[in-house]
Formats: structure tokens, sequence, C-alpha cells
């Protein structure tokens, strides 16, 4: 089995063009986790090129998928996948979020199952398969990763089965009663047998896969002794030296104490800062922000909440809905706490670039990361980083985490202020105590939060996958040779 080649499959490129016509970063927890492993080593990553909006623009170009080395501005080698661009976008938008998102997250919204839009996210997968098949180097390590690419598993092991096929799924894997409602249920199950290992945030994701393949395997999904994944436990984290290293840089100092200033010096700043995703809560979020200010449990002359809601997959209805709840409940909840002289509440809808964002985590004295349900969530993990990474710079900063417990993150990250976001008093009391708790206290948490981030950074979760996925696939091959017969 090759090592040293590793082959990187997601959905998304991790560079996408931006409305301006330069390259930015692609969204999303994922692409910040890879990035620092495809730097590391030598990465073929494979995806889809998207436009700002999140949908494939390859007018009639279906053929084929193109190497792409160049106007990437990425370390890895890059294979961009090319499909029509109706497939991508019924892929994209019908399966994947207007179908797969919501079941995955609890059915937070109802989901909308369409057969024709189906037959698209099959076309998707085998453009997929194609393209790591005629990319991959003999033995190489394929890592495939998250929902939208459930299914390639099986055609890629058909097409290839020299390759070492690792699966990692970064969002949420629901209770088998709401997964069972999906009308391709068996294929993604059979889909996901064929890696050799599959990976998940949480134990608790992890079992209700495994309850999922004990119903589903019956008469239509047969035992069969090649297909017999591992699964593991394997949560993403961050590359925590490079973003402590930034936050203690004196660059870093300056302008967030600027972001401070032009912000009118609050005594207090709260953060938050999520894609708009109707999974983040973020109506709930603001609703318990206001009535603390309203009630004066929290003092608006003297503190600011600053929420970032990066807009997103705007191609889809249900986000398009999302982003007018949430203006409307951000519009009440700033013309009720403003003053002429003050506005405690504000929202920007814009993408932030990581570097900028770790001037707002080194600026806020706390975060509010109160999803409805989340895979992990690397914000909290990377405020807490850059937090403690500026009180080993020498900076009094304390930081505190209010931290849903819905969101795998809470699973390891126990010295957050834990609270239920469909609770306004839990959140309510979450955020008093971020504001209100001695700071000795806040500094004993970020602390402990700090070290148990650092403690599993990103290369540990790579690193940790891929040698289980090595053995895994060893394992097989050696299990599956015929036995040489013994000599009497
Ligand atoms: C989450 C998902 C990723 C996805 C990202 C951005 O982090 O787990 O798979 O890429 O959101 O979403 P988008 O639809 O814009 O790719």
């Amino acid at each position: 089995m090759s090592t040293d080649s590793l082959v990187l499959v997601a959905n998304r490129l991790p560079w996408l063009r931006g409305p301006d016509g330069g390259w930015r970063s692609s969204p999303g927890g994922l692409i910040g986790a890879l990035h620092p492993i495809a730097h590391r080593r030598p990465t073929t990553w494979v995806g889809l090129s998207a436009a700002a909006d999140g949908v494939t623009i390859h007018g009639d170009d279906s053929s084929g998928d193109g190497q792409q080395q160049d106007p990437w501005p990425c370390a890895c080698g890059c294979v961009e996948v090319r499909v029509h661009s109706e497939a991508a976008e019924s892929h994209y938008n019908g399966v994947c979020n207007a179908a797969l998102w919501p079941t995955y997250h609890d059915a937070v919204i109802p989901s909308e199952y369409s057969g024709e839009n189906w037959s698209s996210h099959e076309i998707v997968t085998r453009a997929f398969a194609d393209a790591v098949a005629s990319h991959a180097a003999p033995g190489a390590v394929v890592w495939i990763h998250d929902y939208q690419l459930q299914l390639l598993p099986k055609p890629l092991r058909q097409q290839r089965p020299d390759l070492a096929i690792g699966f990692f799924l970064h969002i949420p894997f629901p209770p088998p009663e709401i997964f069972m409602r999906l009308p391709w249920r068996q294929a993604i199950v059979d889909g996901l047998r064929h890696a050799h290992v599959i990976g998940f945030q949480t134990a608790q994701c992890l079992g209700n896969f495994r309850r999922v393949l004990s119903m589903t395997a019956d008469a239509d999904l047969p035992w069969s002794p090649e297909l017999q994944p591992r699964l593991v436990v394997a949560p993403v984290s961050i590359d925590t030296a490079r973003l402590a290293a930034a936050a203690g840089a004196q660059s870093t100092v300056f302008a967030a104490q600027q972001l401070r200033k032009q912000l009118g010096d609050p005594k207090v700043l709260l953060l938050g800062v999520d894609r708009l995703d109707y999974t983040k809560g973020l109506v709930q979020k603001v609703r318990a922000v206001q009535s603390l200010l309203a009630d004066g449990s929290v003092d608006s002359s003297q503190v600011i909440f600053l929420q970032i809601a990066s807009s997103t997959r705007v191609g889809n209805v249900m986000y398009r809905q999302e982003a007018e709840r949430m203006s409307r409940a951000f519009g009440a909840a700033i013309g009720a706490t403003s003053t002429a002289a003050h506005t405690p509440i504000r929202l920007i809808t814009q993408a932030i670039e990581s570097d900028s964002l770790t001037h707002y985590f080194a600026a806020a004295d706390a975060i509010l990361v109160t999803p409805l349900r989340d895979g992990m969530n690397l914000v909290a993990k990377e405020y807490v980083t850059v937090k403690s990474g500026l009180r080993n710079a020498g900076q009094l900063h304390a930081g505190a985490l209010v931290l849903s417990e819905f969101a795998g993150a809470a699973y390891d990250l126990i010295d957050a202020y834990l609270v239920n976001p469909y609770s306004i008093d839990t959140l309510r009391e979450g955020m008093m105590h971020a504001v209100h708790d001695p700071l000795i206290e806040r500094q004993r948490r970020l602390d402990s939060l700090a070290a148990t981030v650092a403690n599993h950074t990103t290369f540990d979760w790579a690193d940790g996958f891929l040698a289980t996925l090595s053995k895994a696939a060893q394992r097989q091959v050696i299990e599956l040779r015929p036995r040489a017969r013994r000599v009497a």
C-alpha cells in the first residue's frame, strides 16, 4: 500500500472564485480541517469547482475531468470533476441540501425527497468515481469526505479494488428513526459499507450508524466478509500551533484593538460566527441576547453583540427563507435595543476571510456557538485557541465559550458554558455566566478548553484515521487471500 500518496475527495475544491473574480477559500469547517493536511504531504484533491453561491458552472462541458495545477492557489494537485451544470445543481441543491442535510441534522426542518434529483446525485457520484479512479496511483490511500459523497466508496472500490478507501462524515449521523425516512437508505448504506474505514465525529453518531447497519442487513444487503468496514470515532480538529502563533502576533493584537475601537470600545464584546444556516440557531440566539439587554441583565450601553452570519447555499429556498427569518429577528432585536447613541446588536452577512476572523476572535470577550445541531463546530475550537494564544503572548485576555450541547464539540469541550439552544432560559443563563463570572473562573475554563483542543489537532485526527485505514485495508487483503495449503 503506498502511504505517501494521499487522495482527498470532497464535494468542493478548496478554493473558489469570489464575486469579485478573485480566489478565496471555500466555506465551511471541512475545508479548514483538511487544508493543513494537504499542505503537509503530497496530496491530490478531487472535487467540484463552484461559484460563490455554491453552484457548479461548466456550461455544457460534461466531458472528462481536468487536472488543474495552475490557477489554483493550492499546495496540492487539484482534479476538477466535471459534470453538466444541471446535474450538479440537482445533486447539490436537490439531494445534498434539500434532502440529506436536513435529515442528518435531526430534521430541524422538513426534507424533500425527489427521485429525479437522486438520478443526478448518482451521475455526479459516477463522475467522482471516474476522476478518482483515473488519477489515484496504484495502492493509493483515498479519503472521501462528507455526506455529499456517501455513494462513492462502492463504484470506486469496484473500479479500483487496489485502493485503500476511507470515508469521514463531518455532519451528524441521525438516529435510525429519522434516517430510515430516506427513500434511498439502502443505497447510502451500501455505498458507505464499501469503504474500509468509516469515521464519525462522536460515539453517538457511530452508534446511530451501527443500529442502521443492523436494521438494513437483510436480503437486499447481504452480509459479505469483504464489506465489514471498521467504524471509528475521530473528532475533527484544527491546526492549533499555526492559529495560536498567529494570535500571539503583534499585528493580531493591534487589529483586535482597532476592531474594538471601531465598535465604540464596549466593555463586553460578544461574538457569533456561523454560516447563515437554519441549523445554527441564529434566531434563538438573537432573541436570548435581546431579552438580556431588554431586562437589564446586562447593561446594554456597555455591551455589543456582533453576529457574523455568512450567506450560504443561496440557490436553495430553505436558505433564502432562513435569511429572511434571521433578518426579521435581527431587525426586531436591533430596533428594540438601540438608542440614538448606541446600537448594541450588529449583524454582518458577508463572508470574512479566515485571517480576519482571527482578529474578531482575538477581540471578543465571549463567543456564542449555539447551533440546534452541528457535526463538530470548529469555530469553538478556533476561538479558544486564539484566546489562549493571546494569553501565552502576555495579553491579559479572558475568553468565554458558550456552547450548544448539540454540537459535536460539546463532547470534549466540557468546560464551556454548555446550553440548550432550544431553551431561552439556559441560553440566557450561559451568556450571563460568560459575562459575569469572575475573571479567574473564565481563565480556568479557557485554559482547560485550549489544552483539550491542543491535545488533539487536525494532524492527530488525520494521522489516527489514516493509520487505521492503512491497517484495515491491508488486513482485508490478507484475509481475502486464499490460505496456502499446509504440506503434511
Ligand atoms: C459544512 C459541511 C461541508 C460543506 C460546508 C459548506 O461544513 O460539512 O461539507 O462543504 O458546510 O457548505 P457548502 O454547501 O457551501 O459546501
